[in-house]
């Protein structure tokens, strides 16, 4: 009888152990895969070279124009570009740009023309990407 409470036990402690083990390595598979498939992401994420000829807003110094549905270029200067996507980062609004900062329709956060927060709700910048602009082909290069 006291065997079979002892063996009762063990088999529960064997089988919550089990179950724990089990538990973990299924949550470190899916971390795995996670951390692999952002690593995927980052290195697939494609740049993108648009000929500024064809955004006609970007062929002077303060011109503007999207060249994705969330991804604003601005001209700076005859060689420097600024790529911001236009989703606020408070609640994922799209912002509007005025020409010279952003600002978010639904709760009035703003952002200069960097996408740097400059009035909240809002916390972080919008996101920005890096540009080359190759004034030989006179295109530029979005790594987005
Ligand atoms: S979503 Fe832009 S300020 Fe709230």
């Amino acid at each position: 009888m006291e065997n079979n409470k002892i063996d009762r036990r063990e088999f529960l402690f064997t089988g919550v152990k089990g179950l724990v083990i089990g538990t973990l390595a299924l949550s470190s598979f899916d971390i795995i895969k996670l951390i692999a498939r952002n690593k995927h992401e980052e290195s697939s994420s494609p740049a993108k070279t648009i000929s500024i000829s064809d955004y006609p807003e970007l062929a002077s110094v303060g011109g503007y124009a999207f060249i994705s549905k969330n991804v604003i270029v601005i001209r700076v200067s005859n060689s420097k570009f600024l790529a911001i996507n236009n989703i606020c980062t408070h609640k994922q609004c799209s912002v509007d740009f005025d020409g010279s900062s952003f600002e978010c329709p639904c709760h009035g956060s703003t952002y200069d023309k960097h996408g740097k927060v400059t009035n909240g709700p809002a916390t972080k910048n919008l996101k920005s990407y890096k540009t080359t602009y190759n004034a030989d082909d006179d295109t530029l290069t979005i790594n987005m």
